[in-house]
């Protein structure tokens, strides 16, 4: 995540995956894994969405290895029935978190011309789904205050602030006028 004075860096977390309802995915889209050829699929939708964000053709390697397997295992896109991608989000895992039973979701993005239409919720639900499948028991995040929208679609999936320290609550505190969902500080 690239952060800046203007889009400082703050987590969340999901303390549990239970109970989560299935991902509803609205007609003419569906899901499906990554496959080995997809990275210029997947930077060309990042470029795409994530203004905030710069993207070169090493991005996708450097966040997410070379194991084709833990690809397909972790990444998912969602697609037209053309089989035009439209959005992409990753249930991923690393060692940042303080607990390694927490998986990471990681580099949500909906292209610009199907935001606003419902399809980051069924999204993110699959991503949650498939961490739990992978073994995960919670989830935690990464992001950056000037994304209003990823984090109004977070709070409303049970996300919470995860303050990694003390200037991190004032981070929140700026952008709560701003947000759609109460913020538990
Ligand atoms: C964040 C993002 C994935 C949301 O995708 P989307 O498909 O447009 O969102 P949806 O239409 O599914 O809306 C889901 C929720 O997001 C929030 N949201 C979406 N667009 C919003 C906007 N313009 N302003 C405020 N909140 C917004 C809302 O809470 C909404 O649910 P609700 O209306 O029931 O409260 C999309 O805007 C995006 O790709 N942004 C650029 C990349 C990015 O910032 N990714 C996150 C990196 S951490």
């Amino acid at each position: 995540m690239n952060t800046n004075a203007s889009n400082p860096a703050v987590a969340m977390q999901r303390t549990h995956l239970d109970g989560l309802p299935a991902p509803s995915i609205p007609s003419g889209f569906r899901l499906r894994a990554f496959a080995s050829g997809d990275e210029a699929r997947w930077l060309a939708l990042q470029q795409a969405s994530d203004t905030l964000s710069v993207f070169t053709p090493e991005t996708f390697q450097l966040k997410f290895g070379t194991d084709p397997a833990a690809h397909a295992a972790r990444i998912r896109f969602l697609e037209t029935d053309a089989g035009e991608p439209v959005a992409t989000a990753a249930a991923w895992f690393d060692d940042l978190y303080r607990r390694p039973d927490f998986g990471r979701v990681h580099w949500v993005a909906v292209h610009p011309a199907y935001q606003g239409r419902g399809l980051s919720t069924p999204l993110m639900l699959a991503i949650l789904a498939l961490l739990r499948e992978r073994g995960h028991r919670a989830a935690y995040l990464t992001t950056g205050t000037a994304r209003i929208a990823a984090i109004n679609l977070y709070l409303k999936l049970s996300f919470t602030p995860w303050l990694r320290d003390a200037q991190e609550r004032r981070y929140w505190e700026a952008i709560r006028p701003a947000l759609k969902y109460p913020l538990a500080l």
